[in-house]
């Protein structure tokens, strides 16, 4: 079998004062998208941090392309091919659009540079003199989405793009990433709307309290109802 892209092991992280992820095991194979669920507070956004390099890990190995990441700065792990889609967008808001997006702009090979940007997001070229902080939410999130797609990754964290948008946005963005995973995107997807999770993963995982507690192919998932119950609280 061929090693995942990304594979963590036995993952130990978190704070000065407190371990939040206590033992956690996840793969991404390559072409596949797979959904990290849980509820508010069990480390979502911490093991995304500590891939990244951004949270450091006390114990276990996260490989990524078959080398290890664990001591890389986040410099170095971006440079290395993950890109990070961040919880909350974490735009530039006093810069343009177009700022935002030169300024990630450092692969000059690739598959993405700003124009094939602006053609699979017609908005953002609308959008490109507007100032950050004058975008929607889901224009906002948008140009999160091609502020990674511009850094050329093999693998993009997307942290709860879904999150704090109106419906209409929520779909666009789904959309949107759904045409990514169609040419092979590869990702780790945080999210906590089950139904976008669902309709975009191939695999789900879910989190407790920094444990992942469960996983299955996204079908799997689907046809046990119970089960995102139990763990998510929703039905
Ligand atoms: N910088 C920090 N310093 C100390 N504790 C933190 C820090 N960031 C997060 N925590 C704590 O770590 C735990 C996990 O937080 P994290 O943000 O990883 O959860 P999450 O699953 O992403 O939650 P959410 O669904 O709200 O985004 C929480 O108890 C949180 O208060
Ligand atoms: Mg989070």
């Amino acid at each position: 079998m061929i090693e995942p892209l990304l594979d963590i092991h036995g993952l130990r992280a978190g704070y000065r004062r407190s371990v939040v992820l206590q033992r956690v095991d996840l793969a991404v194979q390559e072409g596949q998208v797979v959904a990290l669920l849980g509820r508010n507070g069990v480390g979502k956004t911490t093991l995304v941090h500590a891939i990244m390099g951004l949270v450091q890990p006390s114990a276990g190995s996260i490989r990524f392309g078959g080398q290890e990441l664990s001591g890389r700065t986040p410099d170095q792990i971006s440079r290395g091919g993950i890109a990070l889609v961040p919880q909350g967008r974490r735009i530039f808001s006093r810069l343009s659009v177009e700022e935002n997006l030169r300024l990630a702009h450092r692969s000059r090979d690739g598959r993405h540079d700003l124009d094939s940007v602006y053609e699979l997001l017609p908005r953002l070229y609308e959008r490109r003199r507007h100032r950050g902080r004058q975008l929607s939410g889901g224009e906002q999130q948008m140009l999160a989405i091609g502020r990674a797609l511009l850094a050329n990754a093999r693998l993009v964290l997307f942290d709860e793009p879904s999150e704090g948008l109106a419906p209409k946005a929520v779909d666009q963005i789904a959309g949107l990433i759904a045409g990514l995973r169609e040419h092979g995107l590869s990702a780790l997807l945080v999210e906590q709307n089950l139904h976008v999770a669902l309709s975009l993963a191939d695999a789900v995982t879910v989190m407790t309290k920094g444990e992942i507690v469960y996983r299955a192919t996204a079908d799997v998932f689907r046809a046990d109802p119970e089960t995102a119950r139990a763990f998510l609280g929703v039905g």
